[in-house]
């Protein structure tokens, strides 16, 4: 029996933030220090969690960070109006809103109404568009765009390969999609997004050279579903029941990592995989942010 190759995303997103490091330092000589914004509504403990440790990752590389909390019952317009006053701080560089949003306040409008060139998070209409295009002067959303860095930085090949990604969500589904679809080095492959109405979904993701798991379905991906010798990247975080455990939950990704590692050629951990990379993408956007008002 064979076992997968890891992609550790731990030490790839470390690699990545090492090279930042020469990026801050040459700002820093310009008396620049990057700045990225943070806004979260509410205390969803997801969010707390994920935004602690973009936060944590932004001092380790020199990037300035203040976190913005809004309460659970804020209007709409008044999230807008700090976002309006993010936009016009010259200091801030970078404006992340953290999804989840309380459902009385519309995330598209929310998303639109922070400047493009600020848009770190890459969800602003004008940077979905850019993706769309092909045009490098837009913002990626970070993890589909670190999920790249990651089939780049593991040679895995993508010019003509089967990429299957499951689950069509804007954050990371469709970009996916449309980053890896592009002609350009890293990319070039054959896309199939699968989604909900899928008929047999497990006959496409036999097909896959490189399969994609961002669908939030509880170790969906079995074994009898993944070419042998493929690349299975899982972006999924789910949490379950398990009585077995002393918080009666845990984390389990899209991927039934135990059964699928023995017919995968390349598997990412998770935790370790996708997770890391994220952080390291919305660091790396942030950093490009900062040089572009540089010129
Ligand atoms: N919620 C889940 N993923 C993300 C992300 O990449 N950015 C933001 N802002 N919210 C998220």
């Amino acid at each position: 029996m064979t076992t997968a190759t890891l992609i550790d995303g731990r030490v790839i997103a470390a690699q990545l933030q090492t090279e930042l490091l020469g990026r801050v330092a040459a700002l820093a000589a310009r008396d620049i220090r990057p700045g990225l914004a943070f806004v979260r509504v509410g205390e969803d403990p997801a969010s707390r969690v994920y935004v602690g440790r973009k936060e944590k990752m932004a001092t380790q590389i020199g990037i300035t960070s203040a976190t913005h909390v809004l309460p659970e019952a804020t209007s709409e317009s008044n999230l807008l109006e700090l976002l309006a006053e993010l936009n016009a701080n010259p200091s801030v560089h970078g404006i992340l809103v953290q999804a989840p949003l309380p459902k009385h306040i519309r995330q598209e409008i929310v998303f639109a109404s922070v400047l493009p060139q600020k848009d770190v998070d890459g969800f602003h209409p004008v940077n979905v568009g850019k993706l769309m295009l092909g045009d490098p002067t837009g913002f990626q959303p970070c993890t589909p765009a670190g999920i790249r860095e990651l089939l780049v930085r593991s040679r895995v090949p993508t010019d003509g390969a089967e990429v299957v990604v499951l689950g069509r969500g804007n954050i990371v589904g469709k970009p996916m999609a449309a980053i890896l679809c592009q002609k350009a080095p890293g990319a070039n492959a054959t896309v199939t997004l699968c989604h909900s109405a899928t008929r047999d979904i497990a006959a496409h993701c036999r097909r896959a050279d490189i399969l994609i798991a961002a669908m939030g379905v509880p170790e969906f991906v079995q074994a009898d579903m993944v070419k042998p010798g493929a690349t299975v990247i899982d972006v999924g975080v789910n949490r379950i029941a398990d009585p077995a455990s002393p918080s009666g939950t845990r984390l389990v990704g899209d991927v039934a990592f135990a059964a699928v590692q023995s017919v995968a050629g390349r598997l990412t951990p998770n935790p370790g995989g996708v997770g890391p990379m994220t952080i390291a993408m919305l660091m790396l956007n942030t950093v490009r942010a900062a040089e572009m008002v540089a010129g």
